[in-house]
Protein backbone atom coordinates (compact mmCIF):
# COMPACT_ATOMS: atom_id res chain seq x y z
CA UNK A 1 0.00 0.00 0.00
CA UNK A 2 1.46 3.15 -0.97
CA UNK A 3 0.95 6.32 1.12
CA UNK A 4 0.59 8.51 -1.93
CA UNK A 5 -2.84 8.63 -3.46
CA UNK A 6 -3.33 8.61 -6.91
CA UNK A 7 -6.14 10.92 -9.13
CA UNK A 8 -7.43 8.12 -12.35
CA UNK A 9 -10.48 9.51 -14.50
CA UNK A 10 -12.67 7.73 -17.45
CA UNK A 11 -13.51 9.50 -19.98
CA UNK A 12 -14.86 8.77 -23.43
CA UNK A 13 -18.41 9.33 -25.34
CA UNK A 14 -21.84 8.27 -23.76
CA UNK A 15 -21.79 4.03 -23.92
CA UNK A 16 -17.61 3.28 -24.31
CA UNK A 17 -17.86 1.51 -21.43
CA UNK A 18 -16.66 4.24 -18.86
CA UNK A 19 -18.93 3.19 -15.89
CA UNK A 20 -18.47 -0.71 -16.76
CA UNK A 21 -14.16 -0.05 -16.80
CA UNK A 22 -14.11 1.73 -13.45
CA UNK A 23 -16.22 -0.78 -11.71
CA UNK A 24 -13.92 -3.61 -12.76
CA UNK A 25 -10.53 -1.47 -11.77
CA UNK A 26 -12.37 -0.88 -8.13
CA UNK A 27 -12.88 -4.64 -7.64
CA UNK A 28 -8.93 -5.51 -8.95
CA UNK A 29 -7.56 -2.64 -6.62
CA UNK A 30 -9.21 -4.03 -3.73
CA UNK A 31 -8.80 -7.67 -4.23
CA UNK A 32 -4.95 -6.60 -3.98
CA UNK A 33 -5.83 -4.01 -0.80
CA UNK A 34 -5.40 -0.36 -2.39
CA UNK A 35 -7.45 1.99 -0.74
CA UNK A 36 -10.23 3.14 -3.40
CA UNK A 37 -13.04 6.04 -3.40
CA UNK A 38 -15.03 6.28 -6.82
CA UNK A 39 -16.92 9.20 -7.89
CA UNK A 40 -18.16 10.95 -10.68
CA UNK A 41 -19.24 14.18 -12.47
CA UNK A 42 -21.36 15.46 -12.44
CA UNK A 43 -22.40 14.74 -9.32
CA UNK A 44 -19.45 13.84 -7.02
CA UNK A 45 -20.64 16.09 -4.54
CA UNK A 46 -23.61 17.24 -2.51
CA UNK A 47 -23.79 20.39 -4.35
CA UNK A 48 -23.18 18.45 -7.24
CA UNK A 49 -26.13 16.30 -7.11
CA UNK A 50 -28.54 18.96 -7.56
CA UNK A 51 -26.82 20.08 -10.57
CA UNK A 52 -26.11 16.69 -11.91
CA UNK A 53 -30.13 16.90 -12.26
CA UNK A 54 -30.44 20.10 -13.72
CA UNK A 55 -27.46 18.83 -16.14
CA UNK A 56 -28.67 15.65 -17.10
CA UNK A 57 -32.46 15.49 -17.18
CA UNK A 58 -33.39 19.47 -17.17
CA UNK A 59 -36.35 19.82 -19.60
CA UNK A 60 -36.58 23.34 -20.91
CA UNK A 61 -34.06 25.52 -22.53
CA UNK A 62 -30.35 25.58 -21.19
CA UNK A 63 -27.97 27.97 -22.67
CA UNK A 64 -24.48 26.61 -23.62
CA UNK A 65 -22.65 29.35 -21.58
CA UNK A 66 -25.09 27.88 -18.30
CA UNK A 67 -24.03 24.73 -19.11
CA UNK A 68 -20.58 24.80 -19.58
CA UNK A 69 -20.72 26.85 -16.02
CA UNK A 70 -22.84 24.40 -14.42
CA UNK A 71 -20.15 21.61 -15.04
CA UNK A 72 -17.46 23.67 -13.82
CA UNK A 73 -19.25 24.61 -10.40
CA UNK A 74 -19.98 20.87 -10.28
CA UNK A 75 -16.03 20.21 -10.68
CA UNK A 76 -15.29 22.94 -8.55
CA UNK A 77 -16.52 21.46 -5.88
CA UNK A 78 -16.24 18.51 -6.15
CA UNK A 79 -11.75 18.97 -6.59
CA UNK A 80 -11.95 20.87 -3.56
CA UNK A 81 -14.28 19.20 -0.97
CA UNK A 82 -14.27 14.79 -2.04
CA UNK A 83 -11.08 14.57 -4.20
CA UNK A 84 -8.05 16.11 -3.40
CA UNK A 85 -9.72 15.35 0.35
CA UNK A 86 -9.29 11.35 -0.67
CA UNK A 87 -6.29 11.32 -2.12
CA UNK A 88 -4.49 13.32 0.44
CA UNK A 89 -5.86 10.79 2.64
CA UNK A 90 -3.50 8.08 0.04
CA UNK A 91 -6.50 6.90 -1.66
CA UNK A 92 -6.57 5.57 -5.42
CA UNK A 93 -9.29 8.24 -6.40
CA UNK A 94 -11.33 6.68 -9.66
CA UNK A 95 -13.61 9.50 -11.29
CA UNK A 96 -16.28 8.87 -14.06
CA UNK A 97 -15.63 12.11 -15.90
CA UNK A 98 -13.38 15.32 -15.32
CA UNK A 99 -11.86 18.02 -17.31
CA UNK A 100 -11.87 16.14 -20.43
CA UNK A 101 -15.30 15.71 -20.58
CA UNK A 102 -16.13 19.53 -20.90
CA UNK A 103 -13.63 19.71 -23.74
CA UNK A 104 -15.13 17.13 -25.71
CA UNK A 105 -18.81 18.39 -25.11
CA UNK A 106 -18.67 21.56 -24.59
CA UNK A 107 -15.53 22.51 -26.47
CA UNK A 108 -15.44 20.37 -29.58
CA UNK A 109 -18.90 18.87 -30.03
CA UNK A 110 -20.54 22.45 -28.99
CA UNK A 111 -18.53 24.40 -30.63
CA UNK A 112 -16.92 26.20 -27.24
CA UNK A 113 -13.41 27.84 -26.92
CA UNK A 114 -11.23 25.35 -25.95
CA UNK A 115 -8.70 27.94 -24.65
CA UNK A 116 -11.51 29.56 -22.49
CA UNK A 117 -12.47 25.65 -21.63
CA UNK A 118 -9.08 24.80 -20.43
CA UNK A 119 -8.48 28.39 -18.26
CA UNK A 120 -12.19 27.57 -16.75
CA UNK A 121 -10.87 23.70 -15.98
CA UNK A 122 -7.71 25.41 -14.05
CA UNK A 123 -9.46 27.69 -12.01
CA UNK A 124 -12.32 24.68 -11.27
CA UNK A 125 -9.66 22.56 -10.24
CA UNK A 126 -6.94 24.71 -8.75
CA UNK A 127 -4.80 23.33 -11.09
CA UNK A 128 -4.95 19.94 -9.69
CA UNK A 129 -4.33 17.09 -12.15
CA UNK A 130 -5.02 13.71 -12.55
CA UNK A 131 -2.06 11.42 -12.65
CA UNK A 132 -3.47 9.34 -15.59
CA UNK A 133 -6.29 9.59 -17.83
CA UNK A 134 -8.28 6.53 -19.48
CA UNK A 135 -10.02 7.40 -23.15
CA UNK A 136 -12.42 4.35 -24.04
CA UNK A 137 -12.19 5.21 -27.55
CA UNK A 138 -15.25 3.31 -29.38
CA UNK A 139 -17.28 3.53 -33.05
CA UNK A 140 -19.92 6.15 -32.96
CA UNK A 141 -22.45 3.72 -33.90
CA UNK A 142 -21.34 0.79 -31.42
CA UNK A 143 -21.34 3.42 -28.42
CA UNK A 144 -25.09 4.95 -30.22
CA UNK A 145 -26.24 0.68 -29.84
CA UNK A 146 -24.37 0.54 -26.49
CA UNK A 147 -26.11 3.52 -24.86
CA UNK A 148 -30.09 2.21 -26.02
CA UNK A 149 -33.14 3.55 -25.69
CA UNK A 150 -32.95 5.08 -22.25
CA UNK A 151 -31.28 8.31 -23.32
CA UNK A 152 -30.55 11.11 -20.71
CA UNK A 153 -30.11 15.09 -22.16
CA UNK A 154 -26.54 14.56 -23.61
CA UNK A 155 -26.87 10.87 -24.69
CA UNK A 156 -30.14 12.17 -26.87
CA UNK A 157 -28.17 14.48 -29.00
CA UNK A 158 -27.19 12.70 -32.72
CA UNK A 159 -24.57 10.72 -33.90
CA UNK A 160 -22.79 13.52 -35.61
CA UNK A 161 -22.87 15.06 -32.21
CA UNK A 162 -21.39 11.99 -30.88
CA UNK A 163 -18.65 12.06 -33.36
CA UNK A 164 -17.30 15.44 -32.54
CA UNK A 165 -16.80 14.29 -28.78
CA UNK A 166 -15.04 11.01 -30.61
CA UNK A 167 -12.62 13.37 -32.23
CA UNK A 168 -11.96 15.79 -29.87
CA UNK A 169 -11.11 13.08 -27.03
CA UNK A 170 -8.56 11.76 -29.94
CA UNK A 171 -7.46 15.25 -30.54
CA UNK A 172 -6.82 15.42 -26.36
CA UNK A 173 -4.84 12.21 -26.54
CA UNK A 174 -2.41 13.63 -29.02
CA UNK A 175 -1.62 16.88 -26.92
CA UNK A 176 -1.21 15.12 -23.60
CA UNK A 177 0.03 11.74 -24.40
CA UNK A 178 1.89 11.70 -21.05
CA UNK A 179 -1.03 11.54 -19.08
CA UNK A 180 -4.09 9.96 -21.14
CA UNK A 181 -3.94 6.43 -22.17
CA UNK A 182 -6.62 5.68 -25.62
CA UNK A 183 -8.11 2.25 -24.89
CA UNK A 184 -9.55 0.08 -27.80
CA UNK A 185 -13.06 -0.06 -26.55
CA UNK A 186 -14.49 -1.71 -29.57
CA UNK A 187 -13.43 -5.01 -27.66
CA UNK A 188 -15.33 -7.37 -25.82
CA UNK A 189 -15.04 -6.35 -21.82
CA UNK A 190 -12.94 -8.48 -20.66
CA UNK A 191 -9.85 -7.44 -23.08
CA UNK A 192 -10.88 -3.67 -22.77
CA UNK A 193 -10.03 -4.11 -19.43
CA UNK A 194 -6.89 -6.41 -20.15
CA UNK A 195 -5.67 -2.75 -21.72
CA UNK A 196 -6.43 -0.82 -18.05
CA UNK A 197 -4.76 -3.25 -16.05
CA UNK A 198 -1.45 -3.45 -18.36
CA UNK A 199 -1.44 0.29 -17.60
CA UNK A 200 -2.34 0.02 -13.90
CA UNK A 201 0.10 -2.41 -13.31
CA UNK A 202 2.96 -0.33 -14.65
CA UNK A 203 2.18 2.65 -12.68
CA UNK A 204 1.50 0.81 -9.18
N1 LIG B 1 -16.58 -3.63 -24.31
C1 LIG B 1 -17.92 -3.73 -24.34
N2 LIG B 1 -18.52 -4.55 -25.23
C2 LIG B 1 -19.87 -4.67 -25.27
N3 LIG B 1 -20.73 -4.02 -24.45
C3 LIG B 1 -20.19 -3.18 -23.54
C4 LIG B 1 -18.76 -3.00 -23.45
N4 LIG B 1 -18.51 -2.12 -22.44
C5 LIG B 1 -19.71 -1.77 -21.95
N5 LIG B 1 -20.72 -2.40 -22.60
C6 LIG B 1 -22.17 -2.26 -22.36
O1 LIG B 1 -22.58 -1.04 -22.98
C7 LIG B 1 -23.46 -0.30 -22.15
C8 LIG B 1 -22.82 1.05 -21.80
O2 LIG B 1 -21.66 0.83 -20.99
P1 LIG B 1 -21.26 1.82 -19.82
O3 LIG B 1 -20.15 1.20 -19.08
O4 LIG B 1 -22.47 2.19 -19.04
O5 LIG B 1 -20.76 3.05 -20.68
P2 LIG B 1 -20.57 4.58 -20.25
O6 LIG B 1 -20.52 4.62 -18.75
O7 LIG B 1 -19.29 4.98 -20.88
O8 LIG B 1 -21.73 5.32 -20.84
C9 LIG B 1 -23.70 -1.19 -20.93
O9 LIG B 1 -24.89 -1.90 -21.16
C10 LIG B 1 -22.51 -2.11 -20.89
O10 LIG B 1 -22.80 -3.34 -20.30
MG1 LIG C 1 -21.56 5.72 -17.35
Amino acid sequence: MTNKGLFITFEGADGCGKTTQINLLNEYLKQKNYNTFLTLEPGGSDIGKNLRQILLHHEGFVSDTAELLMYLADRAQHVEAVIMKNVNEGKIVLCDRHIDSTVAYQGYARGGDIEKINQLNEIATQGFKPDVTFVFDVDSEIAQERVGKNKDRMEKEGIEFHKKIRFGYLELAKKYPNRIKVINSNLPIDEVFEQVKKIIDEIL
